[in-house]
């Protein structure tokens, strides 16, 4: 974007009156390096009352073609890779680009900050480990997810970061995806509102956020090699609208393309993805940057919309682009249009205004978040004979079985990874935690629940390693608590939805040694569980966070009222799934598809697709109903120690909105999160009801509130491929409400006619 010249000229001379000194905090010590203190004119685009779009056109007015060059790469893969140089400044996270002292254009500091800030070990620094995405989504609660974003953007600041490279939103479409922790929901609905929300949050401090791995990117194996393929239609109703929805909340400073090729060419110079979808259809002004070594080419990438190379050692967007852009293949406007997004990202995020100032990190604040959080995100599965809430009075012995619950939880591994204190609570080392090994957070649950428990009861622990030896302690105790663990990570996807190590055996033996057996699933996604008719309550934790131990005994104890409803569903087996297998995964990809990023020497699968036509747009709990099949436990489920009754619906004429009654009628105050579904005319030919709103509500015992909620047009329309426009079908709507997909008791339909 370029501006009139005589528009330069008035801003340059409005700008004399304006202090230099403007953006730096006087009695605080800014993180960047310190951009050079101009000597005689002040620098227009330092006037913080012209918009960010101006400034930057105010900037690039003034750079060198190799200053911009030095813009739209990183300067390598620094601290990830042993060996590789760290440029000066770099802040230690994953991702640095020097800034332009001269321009007062400060360094970009990245983050890898998923649900914490990553890699803080190697500095000696602290971060708090939040629940997993996937977890806080089950809270369905946009404030909760505002405040994780929170609690990572306060975490950057004062770690000296100016951006997060967290922000995962890749569609549920594959249950055994080892990052599915990273992602929010198999619904693009829930996914694109949580994540933005979480985006909001990280900006809420002065920080640039990203949105990723955009898009596709629904599984790890072959992630650097797979082509996905699906419709038009479907990726834009499906994956394409999580993202639209997120980013045309949040507006965030980065949407980070993904490894994998999306119909045929990669994420990362793919023409419909990046220039149609996100710049001109959605109108993102941000830049897109590439997965860590996920860019292919100069001229076509830069053509198809990426607008920075990450962490840049390949070259494509440093000489090679100079040298495009000086032979023409690549326009000049081009390059100032990957600029301009970059330095315009800087201006409205209020890095440059406000940057980043080192403090200690709270860690008692962020423990409190973390928890507060995990206590809205437990989902409640089972809870045969009111076995929950546990009554510490009537107690008189529990066995704590298995999950290393007497030294912590469990969280998700690879690029994700938060550095737990004091090193990992099973294996304790100091240090940064190893790639590939599964690190325990130090939030005993043991702990917390004895301290609930005590003085009435005997509390035993046994690890669980031998189930002959645990059904034995089970057996002698009045209750049994058995912690199971599913350790997943970036690179590599589960086989099955199986329980490690045999665990579904240890619970099995468990069960059968003593009838009242509880399960808490500490676990990265959907498992199966072929023992849970034999057990009398199930919790699903997800991975805790640092605040995990208590929040667990907590909600087993009733001092918190489970609230938290399933984000995707959990089939019952793997032959229910659309994809039985995951596409591609055979014994000699050894389920590790990530040989070229992590430059480890395991064998690269072949280029191969996977075919998400199969279901299209019928993703998760929608495939079971389109199939008829009935899942272990389906989407939006959750149980709460009170019970919620729904009546009274009415759906506004124009579809605008929906209102109802909620009442509590039990005896406890409880959340309950309401969700409408909405099955499209027949001439939409999708044939399944659909999530288009959802509220959490909070009641007293007894209480009973009206409840109104707007409806988007948006997610009561479909997608026409032919004239690139969404529009609403007339035709009758069938409006459904209540506590999860598979429990609707509210219905009525509406007929619209074309508007
Ligand atoms: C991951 C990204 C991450 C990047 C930098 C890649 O392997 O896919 O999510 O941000 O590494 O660590």
């Amino acid at each position: 974007m370029s501006i009139p010249r005589t528009a330069l000229l008035g801003c340059i001379s409005l700008a004399f009156s304006l202090t230099i000194a403007a953006a730096q905090t006087p009695s605080a010590t800014p993180v960047q390096r310190q951009p050079a203190q101009p000597q005689a004119a002040p620098l227009p685009w330092m006037n913080t009352s012209l918009d960010p779009d101006t400034r930057a056109d105010l900037v690039i007015h003034e750079m060198t073609l190799d200053e911009k060059i030095q813009l739209v790469h990183g300067a390598g893969w620094g601290v990830l890779r042993a060996g590789a140089p760290v440029a000066a400044g770099h802040n230690g996270g994953a991702g640095f680009v020097p800034g332009i002292p001269r321009l007062h254009l400060p360094d970009i500091n990245l983050a890898d900050s998923a649900y914490g800030v990553r890699m803080a070990a190697l500095q000696s620094r602290y971060a708090t480990a939040l629940p997993s995405v996937l977890g806080m989504s089950a809270s369905w609660d946009p404030d909760a997810a505002f405040l994780f974003g929170a609690v990572i953007g306060r975490e950057l600041r004062a770690q000296g970061y100016n951006m997060s490279i967290g922000g995962g939103m890749d569609l549920i479409r594959e249950p055994r995806n080892g990052r599915n922790f990273e992602y929010s929901s198999e619904d693009p609905i829930l996914a694109g509102t949580m994540v933005g929300k979480i985006a909001m949050g990280v900006q809420s401090n002065h920080i640039m956020g990203d949105i990723k791995h955009y898009v596709l990117n629904d599984q790890e194996t072959g992630r650097n090699t797979l082509d996905a393929l699906l419709d038009p239609r479907s990726l834009r109703e499906t994956d394409l609208l999580a993202f639209q929805i997120a980013i045309t909340m949040a507006n965030p400073a980065g949407v980070m393309c993904s490894y994998n090729r999306v119909n045929g060419d990669y994420a990362c110079e793919n023409e419909y993805t990046l220039n149609q979808a996100l710049k001109r259809d959605w109108g993102f002004k941000g830049f897109v940057l590439s997965d860590w070594g996920g860019t292919h080419s100069t001229v076509k990438a830069a053509l198809a919309g990426l607008d920075m190379d990450q962490p840049g050692d390949d070259n494509f967007f440093s000489e090679p682009l100079k040298q495009a852009v000086l032979s023409g293949q690549v326009p000049q406007t081009r390059l100032d249009d990957m600029v301009h997004r970059i330095v315009r990202s800087l201006f409205a995020s209020g890095v440059i205004d406000q940057p980043p100032v080192r403090t200690v990190v709270d860690p008692f604040q962020g423990r409190d978040d973390a928890q507060k959080i995990e206590e809205e995100s437990i989902v409640l599965l089972k809870n045969t004979a009111a076995t929950l809430p546990l009554s510490a009075s009537k107690l008189h012995s529990i066995a704590i079985i298995g999950g290393h619950a007497d030294v912590g939880v469990l969280s998700g591994g690879g690029s994700a990874q938060v550095d737990a204190p004091n090193g990992n609570a099973v294996e304790p080392k100091p240090g940064s935690s190893p790639w590939g090994k599964a690190i325990y957070f130090p939030s005993s649950p043991l702990r917390y629940i004895r301290e609930q428990a005590t003085p009435n009861a005997t509390i035993t622990y046994d690890p669980g390693t031998d189930p002959a030896a645990a059904a034995k302690s089970a057996a002698s105790a009045q209750l049994a608590i058995i912690f199971v663990t599913q350790y997943t990570m970036e690179g590599q996807d589960s086989a099955t939805l199986s329980l490690p190590d045999k665990q579904d055996d240890l619970v099995a033996a468990v069960a059968a040694a003593n009838p009242n057996t509880i399960v808490v699933l500490e676990n990265g996604g959907p498992v199966s569980m072929p023992w849970a008719s034999s057990v009398k309550a199930i919790l699903e934790s997800w991975y805790p966070g640092i605040g995990g131990g208590q929040a667990i005994a907590n909600i087993l104890f009733g001092r918190v009222n489970p609230s938290g409803k399933l984000p995707v569903t959990f089939a019952a087996t793997e032959a229910d799934l659309p994809h039985p297998q995951v596409t591609g995964l055979t014994e000699r990809t050894g389920n590790n598809a990530d040989a070229v990023t992590r430059n480890q020497p395991r064998q690269r699968p072949q280029p191969f697709t996977v075919d998400y036509n199969v279901e299209g747009m019928a993703v998760g709990y929608r495939w079971f109903q389109l199939k008829n099949k009935q899942p272990l436990f389906p989407f939006g489920f959750g149980l709460s120690y009170t019970h919620f009754a729904y009546s009274n619906l009415k759906v506004s004429p124009d579809a605008k909105s929906v209102s109802f009654t909620l009442r509590n009628t039990g005896l406890r105050k409880g959340d309950e999160i309401a969700q409408v579904y909405v099955t499209l005319p027949a001439s939409a030919d999708e044939h399944f009801r659909k999530l288009a709103a959802f509220r959490r509500v909070s009641l007293a015992a007894g209480a009973t509130q009206s409840v109104e909620i707007p409806l988007d047009p948006l997610y009561l329309s479909i997608y026409s491929t032919a004239d690139n426009t969404w529009s609403r079908p007339t035709g009758d709507y069938f409006v459904e409400v209540g506590g999860s997909s598979e429990s609707l008791p509210l219905h009525q339909t509406l007929n619209l006619a074309a508007h």
